[in-house]
């Protein structure tokens, strides 16, 4: 028997960003074969939103030049929208090119973070973003934009409410723009803040448009998860293993990881439409390809009721006890 959170069985919806949040910042560059099997594992376990790749600059982000073989040759499952990162146009006109199903353009909430990231100051940016919105419009794509650094900034330390909340208003009045994300790029975002700012949007725009996308750098992913639930968010982005940063963000560092979030949540009756096995099976395979450990507990630990076998000696053990 499951515990209800809130008395209600809710859906949520996570959208797996490990194998472009995840990778890009890796050193080892994940093989593309290795990468398409992973993403075509990753299918079949139940996701509804994967983000693919990333179709930027193969200078910025080496660990993706491979953009266009990946998002071309994985295995899609109907039902399933197979997004990508994008920067600016050409990277929009790329991955509208390798039939990505929804471009995820980024910009910054900062212009220190826009221009580390970007190379452009906001403005340049926001204009990017206004040719790539009439471009998807044109070619019938959804575009979400992931604003980085929505909960502060690692350079410029808070970011107010009320400046977030204006990028917001001009990123939903872009034509072509279907969503907004807001992101916690660095692991700065703390419940009450989440919860605030969660409450300010829903009151502007439908849940329906909002994801939110935490990184876990300071232990508080999956309490802002709860939080923003609670303010009525029902979409997240999360990483296999934990996996993820900013390679462009000082002290980035995983995102919240998405075997946790789906255990943690099933475990308070929410449903994720998620198998956790399959998707745990995935997860064990990140240490060999990146090289190292994955910050998850969940691959370290294992489900809540993996039992262990007894210690040894322990009938010994018990029959001492009894006799006493
Ligand atoms: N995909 C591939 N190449 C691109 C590109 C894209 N989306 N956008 C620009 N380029 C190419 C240009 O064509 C140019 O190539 P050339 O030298 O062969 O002519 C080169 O990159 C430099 O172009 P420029 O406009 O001067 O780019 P820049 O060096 O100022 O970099 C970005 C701007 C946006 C392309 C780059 O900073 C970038 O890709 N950043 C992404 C960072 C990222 O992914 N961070 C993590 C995610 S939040
Ligand atoms: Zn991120």
């Amino acid at each position: 028997m499951t515990q209800v959170w809130d008395g209600q069985q809710r859906r949520i919806e996570l959208q797996e960003v490990g194998m472009r949040d995840g990778l890009q910042s890796e050193a080892q560059f994940v093989a593309t074969e290795d990468k398409i099997a992973l993403l075509n594992a990753l299918s079949q376990c139940g996701l509804t939103r994967i983000e693919v790749t990333a179709f930027v600059s193969a200078t910025a982000i080496p660990a993706l030049k491979d953009a266009e073989i990946v998002m071309n040759e994985i295995t899609r499952q109907p039902g399933v929208i197979y997004s990508a990162l994008v920067p600016n146009l050409k990277g929009a006109q790329r991955a509208v090119a390798a039939r990505a199903n929804e471009l995820n353009m980024v910009l910054s909430a900062t212009e220190s973070h826009n221009l580390s990231n970007l190379r452009m100051t906001q403005a340049q940016s926001f204009s990017a973003l206004t040719a790539a919105g009439a471009y998807a419009k044109d070619a019938g794509v959804a575009l979400n934009v992931s604003l980085s650094c929505a909960f502060g900034c690692p350079m410029e330390g808070e970011v107010d409410a009320d400046t977030v909340m204006d990028w917001c208003r001009r990123i939903m009045d872009t034509p072509g723009v279907t969503g907004i994300s807001l992101c916690d790029t660095t692991g700065m975002a703390y419940p009450g803040q989440v919860h605030a700012l969660t409450r300010a949007f829903l009151a502007q725009w439908p849940a329906s448009v909002l994801t939110l996308h935490f990184h876990n750098t300071r232990g508080m992913g999956l309490a802002n998860i709860l939080a923003a639930i609670d303010a009525g968010a029902y979409r997240f982005d999360t990483s296999l293993g934990g996996i993820g940063g900013c390679p462009y963000a000082p002290g980035a560092s995983g995102n919240v990881c998405s075997e946790e979030v789906v255990h943690a949540l099933q475990l308070m009756g929410y449903d994720c439409g998620v198998d956790l096995a399959a998707l745990l099976t995935v997860a064990r395979y990140l240490p060999d390809l990146i090289g190292h450990e994955v910050p998850s507990q969940l691959v370290k630990a294992g489900q809540r009721l993996d039992l262990h076998p007894l210690p040894a000696g322990f009938e010994e053990i018990k029959a001492r006890a009894l006799s006493r």
